[in-house]
């Protein structure tokens, strides 16, 4: 049985390692590595806090997170904003407030607004909607060994522009080599340094990438770090349990078997 378990394992390694995989459509989705990846993973609230900026100064122009509480930037854990930065954030925003029936500065209960521009997308759950890793052969051991990739792909699809691009029924669209149908509606919105890091740290296109995706993640899942806490807990649990009960076990049939041995 168990050489058996072992031959299976050791064949799907060889197919993972061995295989070619096809992620998206040509473009391979770069393995970046992220602060939170692994089971122990947490978020880096200065990389959320540059996200957070990218995403503000750059992708906000036309895409929304419409699903992402303000107030939730000043989460420990997450982008951990002081309330007044918070507070200064959300009132940037003008929002319609229909209780007034008209607009008024925005504040930390209220959502960051919807997409401005109609055919961007919301970027709320954008990180756990796409994935960037794939097969081998629909056997999925990629995502098992590497995660689903959301913001690999997300960070990758930002670094994926050849600079060509085409018209087409009216519309220009932009060559892209990790985006599915290799052409995309959105214009390249990073080149690098295209932001001013509060923090001091160089404004690459890789950085800047790999931080707004970072950023993306947390919004779309911010509770990342207290479902890993509440797993880690729950197996620690069990494994006490298991200790327990096979003990209580042994203790329980030791006289029957005892006897046996004797015997
Ligand atoms: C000029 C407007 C514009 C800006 C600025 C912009 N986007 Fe987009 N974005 C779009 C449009 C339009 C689409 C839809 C593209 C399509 O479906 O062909 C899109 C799609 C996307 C997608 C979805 C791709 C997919 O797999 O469907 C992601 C992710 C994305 N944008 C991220 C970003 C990020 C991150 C930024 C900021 C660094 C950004 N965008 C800036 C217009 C924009």
């Amino acid at each position: 049985m168990i050489r058996k378990i072992a031959l299976s394992t050791a064949a799907a390694l060889a197919l993972t390692v061995g295989g070619a995989y096809a992620a998206g459509n040509g473009g391979h989705v770069t393995d970046f590595s992220f602060s939170f990846e692994g089971p122990f993973g947490t978020f880096d609230e200065h990389q959320l806090q540059r996200g957070l900026q990218v995403y503000t100064e750059v992708c906000a122009a036309c895409h929304g997170l419409k699903q992402v509480p303000i107030r939730t930037l000043g989460d420990e854990g997450g982008p951990n904003l002081p309330e007044d930065q918070v507070r200064a954030y959300a009132e940037r925003f003008d929002i319609f407030d229909p209780e007034l029936d008209d607009t008024r500065p925005g504040k930390p209960t209220d959502h960051f607004p919807r997409s401005s521009l109609a055919n961007a997308p919301d970027l709320s759950m954008m990180a756990k909607a796409r994935a960037g890793f794939h097969g081998p052969y629909g056997l999925g051991i990629n995502q098992l060994f590497k995660g689903i990739g959301g913001p690999e792909y997300i960070a990758s699809l930002l670094e994926g522009y050849t600079g060509e691009d085409k018209t087409e029924a009216g519309a220009t669209l932009y060559e892209n080599h990790i985006f599915a149908s290799g052409f995309i509606a959105m214009p390249q919105p990073l080149y690098g340094d295209d932001v001013v890091y509060a923090d001091g740290t160089e404004a690459t296109l890789e950085q800047e990438a790999k931080d707004v995706a970072a950023f993306l993640m947390w919004a779309a899942e911010p509770k990342m770090m207290a479902r890993k806490q509440a797993g880690f807990t729950g197996v620690f649990f069990l494994i006490v349990l298991s200790v327990l009960l096979y003990l209580t076990n042994k203790r329980i049939w030791a006289r029957v078997k005892g006897k046996k041995t004797a015997a």
